[in-house]
């Protein structure tokens, strides 16, 4: 296999990497997941978290990732089996695309169902059933809704079917057409929010205070490990699907300039997601602390008194849709490329049998606010609050020191070398930070939680 081009296809350019990349980064991740932990875990204090975990843990990580995809240009399990091999080192290694795999189907599973209902909510806002709902309507809707498993299912039904489809066609004609018109009209729209909340809701000030003022008090070393979970979780990282698109990346461009890019991007999105929810929430008399329905409540009350917000918000969510797809093919791109590796089949056979795996998994979340919300598993957790759990404060983690540490001191020096030639200014940093900072970094989390 030539180290210049992968099986599996190759995007087109440096800025179709970058969309793509963004395109998996972003997701609910930003609008949807982001607010509503900042919400239950004291706004200001666990975004200084989150950022620093972000650009002192996360990307480099992200680096190591696209460093490791370009190398290997392989499914990350096999990509993984051969770098630990052309570096002399153990198959232990392999693990890593192993547990991305298990992580992949588990974030997959309860993913796919919130989608499926920023979904239903295209159809809501378009029948014009949020005009002038205030916070109470808004709520109850939203609880219905979650409380009927037939239409849940249904439409996380939907959702998967959409993903295997786009994922079945493949790097170029699937998800690069994908993102290449999305990725714009999302940020034009976010914006567009942004000014709503800061104009129309009188409460701009009171939401950014919360969002960037930290009240130590309200921090918890279990906020840590949520704030770190979600900088992973957010830049797709940890479970090897920015490797996977690393294996598509032309050669010749810069992975560490890349890597910050794409980090900016995905922050700029989760803050500004913070900027249009939080307003929001002060201005209609709601609790931050309203848990996942957060973005499902704020935005049909903001939309429902809009003009034009019928339209609009349809539109919205149908952007949050899309977002969450360009997040879910990548999320099974690492699992479908290794099943067409390995069991030479194509693309759209493997992407069935992933979809439907992943589907069957997701039941279990789906049914979690309606007919299984009392069936528990990890201490008191529902389904999927325990998929969440799992994935995003430890396997994403693990996986992602498991990555520095492999690419800090195991990787042969040569592909190092070869890899980061474009970007020689940061390369030693890079270095230090995967060896010593981010392995340390998360560990310290870990102990400090779980002692
Ligand atoms: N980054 C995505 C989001 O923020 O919505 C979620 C995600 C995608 C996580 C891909 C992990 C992953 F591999």
């Amino acid at each position: 296999m030539s180290n210049t081009e992968s099986a599996h296809g190759m995007w087109s350019s440096k800025l179709m990497f970058i969309l793509a990349a963004a395109g998996s980064a972003v997701g609910l991740g930003n609008i949807w997941r982001f607010p509503y932990l900042a919400g239950e875990n004291g706004g200001g204090v666990f975004v200084l978290a989150y950022l620093v975990c972000i650009f002192l843990i996360g990307v480099p990580i992200l680096a190591a990732e696209i460093l490791l995809g370009r190398a290997g240009r392989q499914s990350p399990i096999n990509s993984m089996r051969n770098l630990a091999r052309q570096s002399g080192t153990s198959s232990f290694w392999q693990l890593i695309g192993w547990m991305g795999a298990l992580a992949g189907f588990m974030i997959l599973s309860f993913y796919a169902v919130i989608a499926g209902w920023a979904m239903s909510y295209i159809v809501e806002m378009a029948s014009g059933n949020f005009v002038g709902t205030d916070a109470n309507r808004a709520s109850q809707v939203f609880g219905e809704f979650t409380a009927d498993a037939v239409s849940v299912v249904g439409w996380h039904t939907l959702f998967m079917a959409l993903t295997i489809y786009i994922a079945a066609r493949g790097v170029g004609r699937g998800l690069e057409t994908t993102v290449r018109y999305l990725m714009p009209a999302l940020f034009v729209l976010l914006l567009m929010l942004v000014f709503y909340s800061a104009l129309a809701t009188g409460h701009f000030k009171e939401g950014l205070m919360f969002l960037f003022s930290p009240d130590l008090d309200a921090f918890s070393t279990d906020s840590l490990l949520v704030a770190m979970g979600q900088a992973f979780f957010t830049l797709s990282l940890g479970m090897g699907a920015i490797m996977a698109y690393g294996a598509y990346m032309p050669k010749d461009t810069s992975i560490i300039g890349t890597a910050t890019t794409i980090a900016l991007l995905d922050t700029s999105v989760a803050l500004l997601s913070g900027m249009i929810i939080f307003p929001l929430v002060f201005a209609n008399g709601l609790q931050p602390s309203e848990g996942p329905g957060l973005m499902f409540i704020t935005l049909p009350i903001a939309f429902g008194q809009m003009p034009g917000g019928q339209i609009f918000g349809a539109l919205f969510f149908v952007l949050v849709s899309f977002a969450a797809i360009t997040s879910s093919i990548s999320l099974m791109e690492p699992a479908v490329a290794w099943v067409v590796e390995k069991l030479a089949v194509t693309r759209a056979k493997g992407a069935v049998l992933v979809g439907i795996i992943a589907w069957f998994v997701g039941l279990g979340s789906a049914f979690s606010f309606n007919i299984g919300a009392d069936f528990t598993l990890l201490s008191g957790m529902t389904f999927f609050d325990t998929m969440d759990y799992l994935s995003n404060n430890i396997l994403l983690p693990l996986g992602g020191m498991l990555i520095a540490i492999f690419a800090g001191w195991f990787l042969k020096d040569q592909i190092v070398e070869d890899e980061l030639a474009g970007d020689k200014a940061w390369s030693n940093l890079w270095r230090v930070i995967t060896r010593f900072v981010a392995p340390t970094g998360v560990m310290v989390v870990f102990v400090m939680t779980f002692l």
